[in-house]
């Protein structure tokens, strides 16, 4: 299968043969992990079934039907280097030779302490001491723990609609979607206090940027500053410096600026989760690097391992060394932490990025985005909004222009028809009316100027 080629559909989508492992995955999988059901909901009882991959290369995938598609998602954001990089697989081919698992904290692998090292050197500023995760939420969490270790404080400010991720301690400050949060609300902790994102196309106060002066900002500094607001003493600020499951958000460079400011005045630390963001996703090594801001910690993931799952919390050594030294038992750890074939899998990642030029080409790859995207906007009466930055561009779909009403049946029938002519894309926003890019670093011109012209006609026939 050629990475670089242009969709080949063979039956529609979910084929037979797709059909029958979804049936067979419908006996065995709990429900909560298949979004199945609430995609047949969405778009009106037509059969949205998952289709089942067999294969991946670069920007394109196989199904077990024999359809080919191009992936305008990275699976989640995860595959910026193209699906299946050959030297990914050849670093985790050799390393499995080795060491497949190790003992990540009590005596850790060699690789594991290379990858520490390489780490310190791509991320901003100093930025040295990590703790080494397998998924975004549990570098998430190290980093709230690393908080409270630092300051002793409770309370954490994070933003509506972030997502941080869903385990227990993650969901308390992720703000997005109350079905995610609600179940768990009686067991679950209440230390974070969600503030409005600068979402400027549908400001929570009702203003507009930039004649607001950024008066989200304000409210934020005023509640810091309200002992009366009945808020715990806050410990730190956690932040998607772009919003990306939330719909592709990108706030004023201003408001990161005067966020950063804020917290500092006060002694916050801040956070800052680039799990989605990092690694070349918006055509810097990371979405900070844009206003030049380091923050005191920052959460990577997703394309850190190229496909495996590996995470990390990184953060400068006067707030990383708040844990003290260990007694005797590591006070934070994992059974896989630092695991060999992920270490060894995010250093060929890294390199992949570097030698490659890729962060670069996220660059490139974003402003055939923009072109695509402009003519959208010019023609298309759903497109409300378009934000792009490097290879991450949301598309905000409303009924009416004037009004913004969110598009949610339409969104649902616009990636429906998109699949159907072989382009996966990704479905954000908590009104489900926004659908988002984070295509491969590696996808070619000629397959972004093909998608966008299923783009607009699939645009076109769900205005009718
Ligand atoms: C910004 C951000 N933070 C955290 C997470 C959670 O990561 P994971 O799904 O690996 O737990 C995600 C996942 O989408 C994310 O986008």
């Amino acid at each position: 299968m050629d990475g670089r080629s242009l969709p080949r559909m063979v039956t529609s989508i979910p084929g037979p043969v797709s059909r029958r492992w979804i049936d067979r995955m419908s006996r065995v999988e709990c429900p909560a992990i298949t979004a199945r059901q609430p995609r047949e909901k969405e778009i009106g009882g037509v059969s949205a079934d998952p289709f089942v991959w067999e294969k991946a290369l670069g920007a394109n995938v196989l199904d077990v039907d024999g359809n080919r598609l191009v992936d305008l998602t990275s699976a989640f954001s995860v595959a910026g280097i193209g699906h299946s990089h050959p030297r990914v697989q050849a670093a985790i081919a050799e390393q499995a030779t080795r060491l497949i698992h190790g003992m990540g904290d009590v005596y850790p692998p060699r690789v594991k302490i290379e990858l520490s090292e390489k780490l310190a050197h791509v991320v901003p500023g100093d930025l040295e001491m990590s703790i080494l995760c397998t998924s975004g939420a549990s570098a998430v969490e190290a980093a709230l723990k690393t908080a409270n270790m630092a300051t002793k404080r409770q309370a954490v400010i994070a933003f509506s609609s972030s997502y941080h991720g869903l385990h227990y301690g993650a969901l308390n400050v992720t703000g997005y979607r109350r079905e995610f949060k609600e179940p768990f609300r009686s067991q679950t902790g209440h230390f974070a206090v969600h503030m409005p994102y600068a979402y400027c196309y549908r400001c929570a106060l009702g203003l507009a940027y930039p004649t607001c002066r950024l008066a989200c900002l304000t409210l934020l500094k005023n509640t810091l500053d309200d002992l009366g607001s009945g808020i715990a003493q806050v410990g730190a600020v956690l932040v998607e410096p772009i919003l990306g499951r939330g719909g592709v958000v990108i706030p004023p460079d201003e408001w990161l600026v005067g966020l950063f400011e804020l917290c500092r005045e006060r002694e916050i630390l801040i956070i800052a989760d680039e799990i989605l963001t990092g690694f070349g996703r918006t055509g810097r090594w990371f979405a900070c690097d844009w206003p030049g801001l380091v923050p005191d910690m920052m959460c990577i993931g997703k394309g850190m391992g190229g496909g495996f799952p590996i995470a990390a919390v990184i953060g400068k050594p006067a707030v990383m060394t708040r844990w003290g030294l260990s007694s005797g038992e590591a006070i934070h750890t994992s059974t896989f932490l630092g695991n060999p074939l992920g270490c060894a899998a995010a250093l060929a990642a890294i390199q992949v990025l570097e030698e490659e030029k890729l962060v670069e080409r996220s660059r490139q790859v974003g402003e055939w985005m923009a072109d695509g995207l402009d003519r959208l906007q010019g023609k298309c009466r759903l497109v409300g909004d378009v934000r792009c930055r490097g290879s991450l561009a949301g598309i905000e779909l409303v009924t009416d222009r004037e009004s913004r009403t969110p598009a949610t049946r339409e969104t649902s029938s616009v990636i429906q028809l998109l699949l159907e002519r072989g382009y996966i894309v990704g479905l954000n926003g908590v009104h489900s009316n926004i659908i988002g890019l984070t295509p491969p670093f590696v996808i070619t011109q000629d397959q972004i100027r093909a998608f966008f012209q299923a783009f607009e006609e699939a645009l076109e026939s769900c205005d009718r």
